[in-house]
C-alpha cells in the first residue's frame, strides 16, 4: 500500500471552483473518510486522486510518484462506487477475475487471486451466482473484491454503502472496518453520513464549499471541533450553539435572555480572546437540568420530549434559541415545564462570533 500526499490542490468547472487549495496526507495503511455536505467537492476531489479529473492546479503524490499527469489505469488505485457497477450478466467469478483478465494476467494466477479475495471477503460460495442473485450487502463484498484482486496501492471508495438499508449500513460498516484492519489498506473513503466518518475512519477530513476545514482524529473533530462549521456538522444531535456577550472583563457570558454564567478560569481566558460576541456550544450530554434556579444555571421551557428508549432528548427553549439536552428515561419532563440548565465548563466549547473560530486557550 502507499502513501497520498495531495498538495494544495484545486479544481474549477468553469467559475466555479469545486475543491479549494487542498492539503492533506493520507498515511501508508490509514483508513481517511472525506465528509461534508452535498455539493462540498468530496467525489470531485476522489476523482482527481483517481485521475478521472484533471486539476487545475496542486499536486497529487501516490507513494513517492507525482500522478499528476498519469492516466487512471497507471496510478494503481481501485475504485468502489456507490452503485458497484457490477457487470450483470457475469458470474461473481467472472465479476472478479475481470480486471485481471484486462491486465493479460496468467490463468492460475487469475484463479489464485481471486480465490483468495473470496476467502478473505467471505463469499467463496457465491463464486458461481450472478449479480442479480446477491443481496445488496453481498454484491458490496463482491465489488470489494474486485478492488481487491487488482492489488491496489489505495483504495478510494465514494459512498459505497449508501444504497444498502440501514441494518445493512451498519454491518458492512463494521465489514468494511474490519477489511481494512485486515488488510491494512490505505483508503479514502467518501460519505456525507458523518457517524460513517466517526465510526470508521482513523482519520476525517471536513470539507464545507471545497475548503478543508479540519483534517484529525474523530475523537479530536468531535471534542475540538476548530470552528462552527464542523461544531454543527460532526455529531448527533448537532452542538448546541447560542449566542452571548463577553462580560465581566470576560469573567462571565451575559446572555441576549439577560442570564449570567459564570466562567472557569480556562474558559475565561479563551472568552477575552473574542473579537466581538461569542458563540457558546455545548452537546446535549453536557448539559444539565434542573427544576430549580441557582447561580449559573439558564431558564429555559420544555418544548417537547423525545424519548428513545435508553436516552431522552430533551428539546428547551431558551428564548433566542433552542437547546436539546438529554436525560436517563426515568426523568420525567412535560412540555411547557420551567427547568434551569447548567453546564460541564470542562467540555464547554467558545467560538469567535465574527470569524466562527474556536477559541483557543
Ligand atoms: N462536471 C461538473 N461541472 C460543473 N460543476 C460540477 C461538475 N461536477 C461537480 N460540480 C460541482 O462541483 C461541486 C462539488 O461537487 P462534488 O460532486 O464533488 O460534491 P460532493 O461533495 O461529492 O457532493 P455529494 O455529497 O452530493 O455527492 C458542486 O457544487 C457541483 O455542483
Ligand atoms: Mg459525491
Amino acid at each position: 500500500m502507499a502513501q497520498v500526499r495531495l498538495g494544495n490542490i484545486v479544481k474549477h468547472y468553469g467559475d466555479s471552483i469545486a475543491v479549494d487549495d487542498v492539503s492533506l496526507t493520507v498515511e501508508d495503511g490509514e483508513f481517511v473518510a472525506l465528509v461534508g455536505p452535498s455539493g462540498c467537492g468530496k467525489t470531485t476531489t476522489l476523482n482527481l486522486v483517481a485521475g478521472l479529473l484533471e486539476l487545475t492546479g496542486g499536486t497529487i503524490h501516490i507513494g513517492d510518484r507525482q500522478v499528476n499527469e498519469l492516466d487512471p489505469k497507471d496510478r494503481d488505485i481501485a475504485m468502489v462506487f456507490q452503485n458497484y457497477a457490477l457487470y450483470p450478466n457475469k458470474t461473481v467469478y467472472a465479476n472478479l477475475a475481470f480486471p485481471l483478465q484486462m491486465r493479460k494476467t496468467a490463468k492460475a494466477d487469475i484463479d489464485r487471486k481471486v480465490r483468495a479475495a473470496a476467502a478473505s471477503l467471505d463469499i467463496t460460495h457465491l463464486l458461481q451466482r450472478r449479480p442479480r442473485e446477491l443481496s445488496g450487502g453481498q454484491q458490496q463484498r463482491v465489488a470489494l473484491g474486485r478492488a481487491l484482486v487488482r492489488d491496489p496501492k489505495v483504495f478510494l471508495m465514494d459512498e459505497p454503502l449508501s444504497n444498502l438499508d440501514a441494518k445493512l449500513r451498519v454491518q458492512m460498516r463494521a465489514e468494511l472496518k474490519r477489511f481494512h484492519q485486515d488488510l491494512k489498506a490505505t483508503i479514502i473513503y467518501v460519505t456525507h453520513d458523518q457517524l460513517e466518518a466517526v465510526t470508521m475512519a482513523d482519520r476525517m477530513a471536513v470539507m464545507n464549499h471545497g475548503v478543508l476545514q479540519q483534517y484529525d482524529t474523530p475523537e479530536v473533530v468531535f471534542n475540538a471541533p476548530l470552528n462552527l462549521f464542523v461544531a454543527g456538522f460532526v455529531g448527533s444531535p448537532a452542538m448546541n450553539l447560542f449566542p452571548a456577550e463577553v462580560a465581566d472583563g470576560g469573567a462571565s457570558l451575559l446572555g441576549p435572555e439577560g442570564w449570567r454564567l459564570t466562567l472557569s478560569e480556562r474558559n475565561a481566558a479563551r472568552a477575552r480572546r473574542a473579537t466581538g460576541g461569542v458563540i457558546l456550544g455545548a452537546r446535549h450530554s453536557m448539559i444539565g437540568l434542573h427544576g430549580e434556579p441557582a447561580t449559573d444555571r439558564i431558564p429555559g421551557r420544555v418544548y417537547t420530549v423525545e424519548p428513545t428508549g435508553d436516552i431522552t432528548f430533551v428539546h428547551v427553549r431558551i428564548a433566542a434559541a433552542n437547546v436539546i439536552a438529554s436525560v436517563g428515561p426515568d426523568i420525567r419532563l412535560r412540555a411547557d415545564d420551567a427547568v434551569w440548565l447548567s453546564f460541564d465548563q470542562n467540555k464547554l466549547h467558545l467560538f469567535d462570533v465574527a470569524s466562527g473560530q474556536a477559541l483557543r486557550d
